[in-house]
């Protein structure tokens, strides 16, 4: 079988058990069974790259970079809806609709709300050719490669037949082969729930809700940070040049069958009180989805009667959307308490009576800052309102003012934010411009010190799971422990026999923690072990303020030695991919620290990798050595990784803008027209393809 043959086949193989496993949830083969045939494809494909289809599997894990989304205009313009969060409002809609039909009969198809971003997807001749944002309705923003990335969505309609008997034709000839659809891109809300935590994690703030944060990755240069965001789309339009269905029901089944991602909670009703019964269904139960909701959109099914309603201006007169009111519920401040993390940020959080909102119990709810104290002016005591709408952590939104007590008893009780460090008693300090209050004892402050021990543990750094966070507290009141570098002074001696009984932060429960000879034995494995951790982990367990595991893993890749590292300047740092003036800035001041820079010595001494492994590419030639490139456009010979990988493994650098520093920028097709200007007012070399391949 010639390559192309096998690069087909295995196309088709995968889409097929991908569809199986996104559409109806059934594993024909196991995980590793399918990343084994996947290595294979992409084997196939770096050694062919002109083989490579359209619909390839491989597009899902990303890799490309885009620097800039060319704009594009929208075939159809995208509309938005009218929308109304009153009853009565709906009943009048609907009365108009009656009067617009001339009495005659109508359905109507109830679906959910999903807040999201709108996405446009365009397919020709069954195959997913664009996906693009819906920007100002009119233009939008090309993001095809990240939209490849969702799992959800099939790269071809139609596949053919494979050489695999058990595989028929999928894909619907209803649908056509050409025709654009329109559906909503969201972030599942356990992924929203694992950045904030990483985002917490490396001091960054967290994104505000998930709307934000679908909306900030769609839109992320990096595809293949995007295609581990695992992102996900429900469609619910389709439209086309032909005439292929009669209603919008008709269609969801359509593109349903055709393995489109349609959400089973829509309906179909024949008046407006059966639209009104299922919102009330869905006030509550909206909660449980996996993408965040904000309300109920009701559209005419038919798409005959949809025209003899027509549009006003600015949306469709055929359908509305009613938007639940942000749930909020009246409950007692019963106290203040303010908490250190490891960067020092002092948050404040209101401890609630317990109540009931949005299906879940709310205790606690962060205040943010004491800016947001000042301006709730609350006070213990307070009867409060807690409200939970798009974000998915409650909070505070003022005093029920309905329920205020005496003045005098409320200026007693006033919450003050403290002057004090909580945990140590230092003086707080704020930094011009910032929200938050920061205590300055580094080195001596307990949580600061024992979040830096546990993100230095965690899986995605050190990975020492034998050592948690009671143990750690242990260790450190015993003074056994100060900093991360005492982890690798640690012996059996120092280590057996501690006992002690230590309180669960969440749970509250006392537990007894005791140093046995197995448990000493697997906290020092585990310290021993760590120590064959890359140097990009062992970067990111720094915990460095903004330094993520991808900033991390971006820097070791292009500086390979701590010591090119710490003698990197401002400039040299924001050439790296992925590092902007904010994360540079944080790097020095972390580098210049004496204090840092002792522990640094100490891991080293402690036997932590200071540079990168030599695997990363495979080494070619020396032939770009010392030269800096970037590159705009698309090239025949190779996709975007290829290049990155052949600068690499000719000893060239890849830089993340057009500066004076750079070398030469290698254009393509469609090269971006800034970046060209750019690179002509700076006088940077440009150069072809087959320039570029000269080079080599
Ligand atoms: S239909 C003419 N259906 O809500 C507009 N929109 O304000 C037709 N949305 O931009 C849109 N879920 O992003 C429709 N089931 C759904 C939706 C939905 C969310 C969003 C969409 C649109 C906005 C309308």
């Amino acid at each position: 079988m010639s390559a192309a043959e096998r690069i087909e086949e295995l196309t088709n193989l995968l889409n097929y058990y991908n569809n199986k496993y996104y559409q109806e949830a059934v594993s024909e083969i196991s995980d590793q069974e399918f990343d084994f045939l996947l290595k294979e494809l992409e084997t196939l494909e770096n050694q062919h790259p002109e083989l490579k289809l359209p619909d390839s599997p491989s597009h899902r894990v990303g890799g490309g970079i885009t620097k800039n989304f060319e704009t594009v205009t929208h075939k159809y313009p995208m509309l938005s809806l009218s929308n109304t969060y009153s009853e009565d409002e709906l009943r009048e809609w609907d009365e108009r609709v009656k009067k617009g039909l001339n009495g005659a009969t109508y359905e109507y198809i109830c679906e959910i709300k999903f807040d999201g971003i709108s996405l446009s997807l365009t397919y020709e001749n069954g195959i997913l050719v664009r996906g693009v944002t819906r920007g100002d309705g009119t233009q939008g923003d090309d993001i095809t490669t990240n939209i490849k990335t969702l799992r959800s969505l099939p790269l071809k309609i139609n596949a053919k037949k494979t050489t695999n008997p058990q595989i028929g034709l999928f894909g619907n000839d209803d649908i056509g082969l050409d025709f654009e659809i329109r559906g909503e891109g969201f972030m599942p809300t356990e992924v929203f729930e694992r950045i904030n935590a990483e985002r917490e994690d490396i001091g960054e703030d967290r994104l505000a809700n998930p709307r934000n944060a679908a909306a900030g990755t769609f839109k992320m240069q990096d595809s293949g940070v995007v295609a581990s965001r695992n992102l996900d789309c429900f469609i619910y339009q389709y439209m086309s040049e032909n005439d292929n269905f009669k209603t919008h029901e008709e269609s969801l089944i359509a593109l349903k069958k055709a393995g489109f991602n349609v959400s089973d909670s829509y309906r179909k009703v024949n008046d407006i009180e059966s639209v009104i019964a299922y919102i009330n269904e869905w006030s509550e139960k909206r909660h449980s989805l996996r993408c965040a909701t904000d309300g109920i959109v009701i559209k005419i099914n038919n798409y005959a009667q949809r025209e003899d309603l027509g549009f006003t201006a600015k949306s469709p007169r055929w359908a509305i959307a009613y938007k639940y009111k942000a749930e909020s519920k009246s409950t007692t401040l019963l106290d203040v308490t303010f908490q250190v993390g490891r960067t020092g940020a002092v948050t404040p959080v209101a401890e609630l009576k317990p109540v009931e909102l949005s299906m879940t119990t709310v205790r606690r709810a962060t205040l943010h800052n004491a800016d947001e104290i000042q301006r709730l002016g609350l006070a213990i005591g307070d009867e409060v309102l807690v409200e939970k709408a798009g974000e998915i952590i409650p909070k505070v939104t003022g005093v029920d003012t309905s329920k205020l007590r005496n003045e005098e008893t409320r200026a007693d009780n006033k919450v003050q934010f403290p002057e004090n460090c909580p945990a140590c008693g230092s003086k707080l300090y704020r930094n011009e411009g910032e929200a938050a209050y920061y205590c300055p004892n580094e080195m001596g402050c307990p949580p600061q010190i024992k979040g830096r021990i546990e993100h230095f543990i965690q899986r995605k750094a050190m990975n020492i799971d034998s050592l948690g966070e009671g143990k750690i507290e242990i260790l450190m009141e015993q003074g056994i422990i100060q900093d991360v570098s005492d982890l690798y002074t640690l012996t059996y001696d120092k280590l057996i026999g501690i006992e002690k009984t230590h309180v669960d932060e969440t749970t509250g429960k006392e537990r007894k923690v005791s140093f046995k000879d197995k448990t000493v034995q697997n906290i020092l494995d585990g310290i021993e072990n760590s120590k064959n951790q890359p140097y990009s982990k062992v970067l990111f367990a720094l915990g460095i303020r903004f330094v993520g595991e991808t900033t991390a893993q971006k820097l070791a890749a292009y500086f390979k030695t701590q010591e090119a590292l710490e003698a990197a300047s401002f400039e040299e740092l924001k050439t790296v991919p992925d590092v902007g003036e904010k994360v540079a800035q944080s790097l020095l001041q972390f580098l210049k620290e004496e204090k840092n820079l002792r522990i640094i010595q100490n891991l080293k001494t402690g036997g932590l990798k200071f540079e990168a492994d030599n695997i990363v590419t495979e080494h070619e030639s020396n032939a770009l050595e010392g030269k800096t490139f970037l590159y705009t456009g698309t090239f025949a010979s190779f996709s975007r990784e290829e290049l990155e990988q052949k600068i690499e493994s000719n000893g060239g650098k890849l830089v993340s803008g057009v500066s004076k520093k750079l070398d030469f920028l290698i254009v393509g097709d469609g090269a971006g027209p800034s970046k060209l200007k750019k690179a002509e007012d700076l006088g940077v070399k440009m150069i072809s393809e087959d320039e570029f391949k000269a080079l080599l």
